[in-house]
């Protein structure tokens, strides 16, 4: 087969057989395609799309690109969680420890950041001594011991996906419901998962920008679960501005210790505990939504998710005491406030300009090769609805880049949007799709 041929097929709107899906996974993930050619299959198959079968032969072939595991192994109610991508998107990193001290196992493979979104995987990494990359064998070892664990993709776990998943954010090719669908259900697969919620977010801030598109991505979503018997329940929650205050890997962390000591942002608590409450159902530990978010409430408020998540980070190496004490996690050199040029109310803060100014300032890549720099995003002073006077700080850009902080503090300024009428409350939860 040639790959020259393939990559004139999808160029030219046609399908795609499963032998030239299978040819092509196989061959870039050993290393024979360059990634040249794959970046012009991946164009193209997100400017032209893919049929339901081959978005079906696409994620299987992803899914079998590397070894499989079986999570019923560790019990036959394994919850998983994933989200679609956002802006300040910490929710893993709060919610999963509070399903684990709720006796129910967590086994996640998170990723890293793409295009303007934030990775779970990035953010773990900026607490000193955390291992994402731990052979699969540890991984299970540790959710065997705790309760949980939450690391990167291992090289073994459905490696086409990390290779493709690289180059789409390299190339900006994020945006693509054949290519989401793929990306997270193959790994899902390859995980062995049989319970699934997945965070379907809609909005600026996210891939799918209108709620039409976000359904679509989770009627997909939900066939290829049905396909591998992956019990899935999505869950459309709003990303039209940044989830909580803080962008940026170490600044998230810092947010997330919060949040799980029960201090939490209205937003953040809403799609914990909506999300939570699903988790909670699928794992049979209760059919009643509110019940179960009272479960989390006790969570929360006995200490049992934060020390929980001090286990978790203790078992996969991290030093808890940058956790006790998050000072010591450091700060940007430069944190220059976006001050408001005019008084009234926040209306809008646009999460997909926030991602990409935190992106710019250090916090996400350019180029597949780049470092990241954790300390580097922006902490929110507002968000929409709250009152704001002329002078006084919208947000803070943290960089250690000083070339680069005075044009992200200008662009930042206009993500703000102020009025001088009252602003509504926009819902956090737009739907669920059982
Ligand atoms: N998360 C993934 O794992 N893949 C995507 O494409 C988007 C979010």
């Amino acid at each position: 087969m040639d790959i020259r041929e393939v990559i004139s097929k999808k160029r030219e709107d046609k399908e795609l057989t499963k032998n030239e899906i299978d040819y092509f996974v196989r061959e870039y993930t050993n290393g024979n395609i360059p990634d040249y050619q794959a970046a012009a299959l991946i164009m193209a198959i997100c400017i032209r799309g893919m049929t339901a079968e081959e978005i079906k032969n696409l994620t299987l072939a992803m899914a079998e690109s590397g070894e499989k595991l079986n999570l019923s192994a560790i019990g036959n109610k394994v919850v998983d969680k994933h989200s679609t991508g956002g802006v300040g998107d910490k929710i893993t990193i709060v919610l999963m420890p509070i399903i684990a001290a709720l006796g129910i196992p967590v086994a996640k493979m998170s990723g890293r950041g793409l295009g303007f979104t934030g990775g779970t995987v990035d953010k773990l990494e900026s607490i000193p001594g955390y291992k994402t990359n731990i052979p699969v064998e540890e991984f299970i070892e540790n959710v065997n011991n705790v309760g949980i664990s939450l690391i990167g993709q291992t090289a073994n776990i459905a490696p086409a996906d990390k290779k493709i998943y690289a180059l789409r954010d390299a190339i900006n090719c994020t945006k693509s419901i054949p290519l989401i669908a793929s990306s997270i259900m193959s790994k899902k697969i390859a995980l062995g998962a049989n319970k699934l919620v997945l965070d379907i977010t809609v909005g600026s801030g996210a891939f799918m920008k209108t709620k039409q598109e976000a359904t679509n991505l989770a009627k997909c979503m939900k066939k290829l679960g049905e396909l591998a018997e992956i019990e899935t329940v999505c869950v459309l929650t709003n990303m039209n501005e940044p989830v909580g205050y803080n962008i940026g890997n170490t600044l998230e962390i810092i947010e997330a210790v919060e949040c799980l000591k029960n201090n939490m942002p209205d937003d953040v608590r809403e799609i914990v505990y909506n999300l939570g409450a699903q988790m909670i159902k699928l794992a049979g530990r209760g059919d009643d939504i509110n019940q179960n978010i009272l479960m989390i409430e006790e969570t929360l408020q006995s200490g049992k998710a934060y020390q929980k998540f001090l286990e978790l980070v203790t078992n996969q190496g991290g030093d808890i005491s940058y956790l006790g004490d998050t000072q010591k996690l450091g700060k940007a050199k430069y944190v220059i406030p976006v001050l408001a040029s005019e008084d009234g109310i926040i209306e809008h803060i646009d999460a997909e300009m926030c991602g990409s100014i935190s992106v710019y300032v250090g916090a996400g890549r350019v180029k597949k090769e780049d470092k990241i720099d954790s300390l580097a995003g922006i902490v929110l002073n507002k968000k929409s609805g709250d009152t704001v006077k002329v002078g006084e700080p919208l947000a803070y850009v943290h960089t250690n880049d000083e070339t680069k902080a005075k044009g992200a503090v200008e662009n930042l300024k206009n993500a703000f949007k102020i009025t001088n009428k009252k602003v509504k409350k926009q819902n956090i939860i737009l739907g669920i799709i059982k």
